[in-house]
């Protein structure tokens, strides 16, 4: 094997008959080979000790451990294996105590699971998020979690991903306990009442609560509707199921253990493993700015502003209340005002009711939240985002009234979809403070946020705001200063190919099933029915303006009143209080005849086509975008179409989709697709020039590499 040198460490120092074993591997003790080595070593060591009678295990810093070293998956690991490691430690002949310092996630909670006993901290917190990367827990976690908790709690558990607090995990039996104080001082009593008992509990040895549900089949089909809907796609949950299955079923431990590992090694084959872990890495990497240092001292946040009670206001209002920031919701109309303060009342009620969050919790976050009528009181807030509706003037008045009413050091954001911010930026003495946030509808629950950086943005504002989009947990990504940004700028293509799919053939039923069968979370025409026909239609007829041939059958659609699932009828026809989606063959004839009268031949189209149709467009536009460098990596635009437009997860997004299928084979398709629209389907420079080196999307190339320069104005996507 190569000598290479071994990651992390674990630290070894004893207090009286008891070793303390502490994981040491900065920032958050994944389970790396240096780690692996450790607790095999000291588990021996404290074993062949006699002054030891007791062992406990943690970890340094704030975590417990992590989870397995993530960057080691599809690499020859180092070390021994951590298979090995657990076999020791839930062999040991004195009693091993976990002492869950911090989160204890995936690996971190297995090693926690080999324990004799478990006692967490109050913040704590426990968890099995392999799903999330497209695997399962291979450390035993399927057969001991079950074992501990029933398989139902276990199976949701897995399947969600979600962890759960200590107090939760003491209540369903994870933890035995938590200590209050000081907890290695709890730990170390607590083990020491334990150490004259000549036995210790395995978890491996408790089945009363998986023979209890053998023959009840109730629990397995429970996970598989929950898979089928929360998971659609993906392989990794039911190969958890399938485990699970086994722990029931199987009467050797040792046998479901086999099955786990056989059923963990298609997990890391899968192709949907990379994906997911492409994703884990890669939003990680769009919240760092490339040429921002790590050491820009951030902009202290410890009040905000919303300026408008809208929908989007109302959603951003609550995004910082929930992360536990103060926030005045100004609005200039007192009926609005206190309409926006009751929806949001009415979204966190909502919560309470389905058990989201506690009447207590509610109390809180509404206590951080205050309506105000008056720029006056927004002085020494250190943030203000502004949602109103887009229009620059009115945006731009704002800002001149927001850059005199607050403080001077105050950042001022405008959350647009599509505005120039250096133009709204212009009106303010402070340009270096100014900054676009495009937060996406529900602003609350959608987990997308895009910040635009003006010309004049500074350091210290761009990694402020990065940090708030953090602590609110949003897939922050930094887009320059052009039309559309990111998301909306790439939507434009892929619509407009769904559109002239509609045109040339294909009806709105079979286009969103291609795209909902590739993952997309919802189909393009859905999605329009959903959003509502009516507003181009309006917009067009008021501005005079004439309509595109891509828009021509929603606006044909309108002018019979069907708006979409506002009236009850539009590419779909919807039955009352439902949003189902039932195609709408009388829409047929408006097809044809708008084919028709634009020369276009109807044709059978395949599925096929429809999805590299609309993906390849994301695509191409993604390497022109990336090109300028508007936005910093190819991985930047995965994270924004995962997180704000439903593009499938486990296809790790649309670039490296496009990577996994080799830019030749895309450049391949798109000159086949070049006979119906030579235009549109040139491939953008950067994409030729990485498919003729056989190249992937990565980083965005450096200024002097650039073909072409950004400005504002110069790129235009036609209708966004
Ligand atoms: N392996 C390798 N690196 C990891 C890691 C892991 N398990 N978990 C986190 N990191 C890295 C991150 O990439 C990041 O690196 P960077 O600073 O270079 O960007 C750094 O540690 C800090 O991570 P975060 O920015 O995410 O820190 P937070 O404080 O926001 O969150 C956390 C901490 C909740 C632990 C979060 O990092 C997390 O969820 N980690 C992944 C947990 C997980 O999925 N574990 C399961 C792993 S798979 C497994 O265990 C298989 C087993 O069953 C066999």
């Amino acid at each position: 094997a190569m000598t290479n040198e071994l990651k992390g460490k674990v630290n070894y120092t004893t207090k009286g008959n008891i070793a303390i074993l502490e994981v040491d591997n900065p920032p958050v003790n994944p389970l790396s080979s240096g780690v692996r080595a450790g607790l095999s070593e000291y588990i021996s060591k404290a074993n062949e000790d006699d002054s030891i009678e007791g062992i406990i295990l943690t970890g340094a810093g704030r975590s417990f451990i992590a989870g397995a070293d993530i960057s080691e998956f599809g690499q020859k690991p180092d070390g021994p294996d951590l298979h090995t490691a657990l076999r020791e430690i839930e062999f040991s002949k004195k009693p091993v105590l976990a002492a869950i310092n911090g989160t204890a996630l995936g690996g971190g909670l297995e090693t926690a699971l080999v324990c004799n006993y478990r006692m967490g901290t109050n913040k704590a917190i426990v968890g099995l998020p392999e799903v999330n990367l497209g695997l399962l827990p291979g450390a035993g976690g399927t057969q001991r979690l079950p074992r501990l908790i029933g398989p139902s709690q276990a199976l949701k558990m897995m399947l969600s991903g979600t962890p759960i607090s200590a107090k939760k995990a003491l209540q369903q039996g994870v933890i035995d306990a938590i200590s209050e104080n000081s907890l290695i001082d709890d730990a170390i009593m607590f083990l020491q009442e334990k150490i004259g008992q000549s036995e210790h509990p395995k978890v491996r040895d408790k089945n009363e609560k998986l023979i209890e549900a053998r023959g009840a089949d109730n629990v397995l089909a429970e996970a598989r509707a929950l898979a089928s809907k929360t998971r659609r796609g993906q392989f990794a949950p039911g190969q958890i199921i399938a485990c699970v299955e086994a722990a029931i079923n199987e009467d050797d431990f040792d046998v479901g253990m086999k099955k786990e590992s056989e059923y963990f090694l298609e997990c890391l084959i899968n192709p949907q493993r990379e994906a997911m872990i492409h994703i884990f890495f890669g939003e990680r990497a769009a919240s760092k700015i490339s040429d921002i240092p790590k050491e820009t001292p951030l902009h202290p946040i410890q009040k905000a502003g919303v300026v408008g009670s809208g929908t989007m206001g109302g959603g951003i209002a609550m995004n910082f209340a929930n992360s536990g920031i103060p926030v005045l919701v100004l609005d200039q109309d007192e009926k609005n005002l206190e309409r926006g303060m009751g929806v949001i009342d009415k979204n966190y009620q909502m919560m309470v009711e389905r058990g989201r969050m506690t009447q207590e919790q509610k109390d809180i976050v509404m206590g951080l939240i205050s309506p105000t009528l008056s720029y006056e009181d927004l002085a020494d807030v250190d943030i203000v985002v502004e949602a109103v509706y887009e229009n620059l003037e009115l945006k731009q008045e704002i800002f001149r009234s927001l850059d005199e009413a607050t403080n001077e050091n105050a950042i001022l954001a405008s959350n647009t979809s599509g505005l120039d911010i250096d133009a709204i930026a212009s009106v303010t003495n402070r340009p270096e403070k100014v900054v676009g946030t495009h937060f996406f509808s529900p602003a609350n629950i959608m987990r997308l946020l895009e910040v635009v950086r003006g010309q004049e943005s500074s350091d210290e504002t761009m990694a402020t705001v990065m940090s708030i989009g953090k602590r609110m947990k949003k897939a922050s990504v930094v887009s320059l200063n052009a039309p559309g940004f990111i998301g909306n700028r790439m939507l434009y293509g892929y619509t407009y190919q769904a559109n002239m799919l509609l045109l040339e053939g294909a009806l709105p039923n079979q286009i969103d099933n291609a795209l909902e069968s590739f993952g997309m979370s919802m189909g393009p025409f859905r999605m329009m029915d959903l959003v509502g026909l009516d507003l181009g239609w309006r917009a067009r007829k008021l501005g005079n303006i004439e309509t595109p041939l891509t828009n021509k059958i929603a606006d044909a659609l309108c002018e019979q009143d069907r708006f979409g699932q506002k009236n009850s009828k539009g590419f779909y026809n919807y039955s009352e209080g439902s949003r189902a989606p039932n195609p709408a063959p009388e829409n047929e004839d408006i097809y044809k005849e708008i084919s028709d009268n634009n020369n276009i031949a109807r044709r059978e189209i395949s599925d096929q086509e429809i999805i590299d149709r609309c993906i390849l467009a994301l695509v191409n536009e993604g390497a022109q975008i990336l090109e300028e460098g508007v936005a910093q990596r190819s991985g930047d635009m995965d994270i924004v179409y995962i997180n704000g437009y439903g593009f499938p997860i486990w296809r790790g997004g649309p670039m490296f989709y496009a990577n996994q299928q080799g830019l030749d084979k895309v450049i391949e398709k798109m000159n086949n697709f070049s006979k119906l629209d030579e235009e549109f389907w040139k491939p953008a420079p950067l994409l030729q020039k990485l498919a003729d080196e056989s190249s992937v999307f990565g980083e965005a190339p450096t200024q002097n590499e650039r073909a072409t320069k950004l400005s504002f104005k110069k790129t235009n996507i036609g209708g966004v």
